[in-house]
Parts: structure tokens; sequence; C-alpha cells
């Protein structure tokens, strides 16, 4: 049974003593319930420390949001994943449609981005997804199998089984707008059948899809009873506890 797995997406919001307020009000509420997925928090950098001592007190995860290329060396600015992977930090985000906007972060840059993290025995949370104007021209299945050839079809049956991939449509993230329950099933159920022809059965079985994109409280439950959805990333609803254990307990 591949894994259920809900991670909330911070982004670059919060206060320091915000943010604990926000990890200790989840795990405490998380403590008291019978949850049915694992649970990762990805808070900004900075704040990766204060989350693993929470994360080793509670049922929860701690996953970077971004991870360097490169290995250490002189990198101003940039995190490696050793540096992570010393910390406990198991998981990092890659390839989030922001990073790829804002920070023009291409395929083949984060292909080597997945292969630090592997290289560091740590798990890629890996984002794919088409813009607005592409599904549009019903371009989505083209961009989304493209983003996948090039990031991360080089790696081995073995290394892939680490991947967790996740997609969310550029238009759905932030916006209010979500994709119905079916466009999500529809391009998962795709996604999946890309795995199997790649990576045979058992592997694409066992990869973990979630969707992400204005998923909240209200519509998790409907996103996750589809067959190929198998949990959400979550960006705004993330940030208020009670929308985020709701989402968690959607179960
Ligand atoms: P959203 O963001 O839930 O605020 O739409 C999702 C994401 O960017 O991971």
């Amino acid at each position: 049974m591949r894994k259920k797995i809900v991670a909330g997406n911070w982004k670059m919001n919060n206060t320091f003593q915000e943010a604990e307020e926000l990890i200790s009000v989840i795990a405490e509420d998380l403590d008291e319930k019978d949850i049915k997925c694992e649970v990762i928090i990805c808070p900004p950098s900075i704040y990766l420390e204060m989350a693993s001592d929470y994360g080793e007190e509670s049922v929860l995860s701690i996953s970077a949001q971004n991870v360097s290329g490169y290995d250490d060396g002189a990198y101003t600015g940039e995190i490696s994943a050793s540096m992570l992977e010393a910390m406990g930090i198991n998981y990092s985000i890659v390839g989030h449609s922001e990073r790829r906007k804002y920070f023009n972060e291409t395929n083949d840059q984060l292909a080597k981005k997945v292969d630090r993290l592997l290289d560091n025995n740590m798990k890629p949370i890996f984002c794919i997804g088409e813009q607005l104007e592409e599904r549009e021209s019903g371009k989505q299945f083209e961009i989304v199998e493209d983003q996948l050839d090039k990031a991360l079809f080089h790696l081995n049956k073995d290394e892939f089984s680490n991947v967790i991939l996740a997609y969310e449509p550029v238009w759905a993230i932030g916006t209010g707008v979500v994709a119905t329950p079916e466009q999500a099933q529809e391009m998962h159920g795709f996604i999946r059948g890309l795995l199997i022809k790649k990576y045979g059965n058992d592997v694409a079985n066992e990869t973990t899809i979630l969707y992400g994109g204005s998923c909240n409280a209200k519509n998790a439950a409907t996103l996750f009873a589809n067959e190929d959805v198998d949990g959400g990333l979550i960006g705004g609803a993330s940030l208020k506890s009670e929308d985020f254990v709701k989402i968690i307990e959607s179960f």
C-alpha cells in the first residue's frame, strides 16, 4: 500500500514566534487523534531546526522547501542536501512552480537537486503541473510528461522509489480555483500510467502522488477520495492549524 501524505508548504510566511505557535498547536492537536496519513511540515529553512525539534516529539515529519543542486562548497546563500540530512530532515520540495517561475529553475537544474537529495538518502517531493494557457490549449498531459521526463526519468527504479510526486496545476495554486476531483484523478491516473510504462507496476503502485492547488478543509475529502490521489500539498490552508488538521482528517 502506498503512503498517504498531507504536507503543509508554509512558503515565505510567519515570524519565528508565529511559526513555533503554529507547529506546536498542530503537533498537540494531532497527538490526540488517530491519523491515517503521514503529515509533513515544510517551514522556511531558517525554522527547520525548531521544526525538527517538534518533529522528534510528535508525529510530524519535516521537509525543506528547496535544496541546492550543488554539493557543499563555495555557493553563497545555498543550503546543501548533506546539511539538511545531518539535521535529520528527510524531505525537500523540489520544482515548486514558484521556484520555476520566480527563480527560473529549469528541469535540468531540478534533476540535479533530485540527485543531491537521493545521494544524501533524502526524498524529493517533486512538483509538476501545467499553466492555465497550457490547459486551455489541451497541452497539460504533454507538459507534465515533459517535466517528468526531463527532471526525473533519468533515475533508475530503486532511485525513483524514493520520489514523492505532487501534481500542482499552476492555475490552481493560491487562486481559490481548485481542480475538480475528475480533473485531478484524470491527471493522477495519467501520471501513474507513465510510471507503469517507465518503471513497471510495482514502483508505479507504490508512488505517492499528491494533489496541490487551493486544496482546503472543504474540498480535501472529495479530492482524496480518488483512486490515484494519495494526499495533498497544501499552501494557504496549512497556515491555519484548524483547517490543516481538518484536511489531515479527510482520509
Ligand atoms: P495553495 O498552494 O494551497 O495555497 O494553493 C499549494 C502549493 O503551492 O503548494
